[in-house]
């Protein structure tokens, strides 16, 4: 078991890392001061694995439980299930001595945390992550929302959790394909902070890709150490956060071309991480041989590297789009051998002379 602080003066809190810990959330909601009734929002997939275990443990803590469920999809994470959300709170009697739990992945923390953020101007609410990415990620640093037609996660509020308990055994349940994407931002933390996690990434894949318990512990542990670091010197994203967007340029730019449908989120940075990596190198940052070892990693994990055919200047729009543009360049993020990051400034067109795309 691990326990991790975040420090966030009047924000702060734990992540709790525990193989079964799912049994331990009622006592741990009361731990740390929650009451009233448990509005647990989570979504069919994830409720049949795991809803009667969280249901269970809250109310043997002496809560009382209302399940709100909202449908499976990033498709779903909009106004319409956030409505809805609401309606079912207001019917459950949750009022601010109340408190909401996100069960499931990072779809469902963003828009239960959103809900939370906003159901009566907030309501404490605990983040339990059922996806590796959202283990590593989503649930940490208080980042909440839904998407908009004109773009993802448009609407929003920073509004961090009481808690965020992590059960790796929940992955067990979890498809390899989403369990690989996940790990797309595990590399991206070893790529950007730390050589050592990335040789320890490289040495464990086998063990890694076989859900060894230990191996999961260590690797969220880790994630969610860098993580949190970076969240409490910018919290709310006025500069230093931006780095956590390595390889989520490009990666964007693929997920939105691709419908939201081709890609998966992790799959996309993965393709994104190789061409910020090139990008590095041809700005004099890193070596081809740092590419390579970019490259090999995340293709031995099972992740795409190679780029997937575009239309350029679609390519270019939806890279101009990214929301952290400001005028004509962009913040880039690029890796400095392997192990720190650089934050960098290019137009869309810089961005595909340097990565190799355009001759
Ligand atoms: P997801 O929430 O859609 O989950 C992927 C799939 O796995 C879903 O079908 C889900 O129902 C299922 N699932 C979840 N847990 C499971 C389990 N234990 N067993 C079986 N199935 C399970 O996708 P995701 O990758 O977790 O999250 C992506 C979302 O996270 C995006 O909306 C993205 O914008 C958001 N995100 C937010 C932040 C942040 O800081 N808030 C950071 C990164 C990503
Ligand atoms: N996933 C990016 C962030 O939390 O800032």
């Amino acid at each position: 078991m691990s326990i991790l602080p975040v420090n966030l003066a009047e924000n702060s809190y734990e992540i709790v890392i525990e193989r079964g810990s799912l049994a331990s959330l009622g006592q741990r909601c009361r731990a740390v001061g929650m009451k009233g009734v448990a509005a647990v929002i989570s979504n069919p997939t994830v409720t049949a694995h795991y809803g009667t275990a969280v249901q269970e443990s809250l109310e043997a803590a002496g809560f009382a439980v209302a399940r709100i469920e909202m449908p499976d999809g990033e498709e779903y994470k909009n106004s319409a299930s956030l409505n809805r959300i609401y309606d079912d709170l207001g019917a459950a009697g949750v009022d601010r001595s109340s408190f909401v739990v996100a069960l499931g992945g990072g779809v469902v923390g963003d828009v239960a945390g959103f809900a939370a953020a906003t159901w009566m101007r907030g309501i404490p609410f605990v983040q339990v992550p059922t996806t590796l990415l959202a283990q590593v990620d989503s649930s940490v640093g208080g980042k909440t929302g839904i998407d908009h037609p004109r773009g993802k996660n448009l609407i929003g509020a920073f509004y961090q959790p009481r808690l965020v308990l992590i059960d790796v055994d929940t992955l067990a349940t979890l498809d390899q394909r989403q369990f690989r994407a996940g790990l797309a931002e595990v590399i991206k933390y070893g790529v950007i902070f730390d050589h050592l996690f990335f040789e320890f990434m490289e040495a464990n894949r086998t063990g890694i890709l076989a859900m060894e318990p230990e191996l999961l512990i260590e690797i969220i542990h880790r994630s969610c150490i860098l993580k949190s670091r970076v969240v409490e010197s910018d919290e709310k994203e006025s500069g230093l956060r931006a780095i956590l967007n390595y390889g989520h340029t490009f990666g964007h730019a693929f997920e939105s071309l691709s419908g939201y449908r081709g890609l998966v989120h992790g799959e996309a940075v993965a393709i994104g991480m190789v061409l910020a990596a090139r990008v590095s190198a041809a700005e004099g940052m890193c070596s081809q041989n740092d590419v390579s070892r970019i490259y090999a990693l995340i293709s031995r994990y099972g992740l795409p590297v190679e780029t997937p055919l575009y239309d350029r200047q679609q390519l270019l729009n939806s890279v101009a789009a990214d929301k952290k543009s400001k005028g004509d360049s962009l913040t880039f993020i690029c890796n400095r051998g392997i192990g720190m990051y650089e934050m960098t400034h290019h137009t869309p067109e810089e961005l595909l002379l340097l990565s190799g795309l355009e001759a």
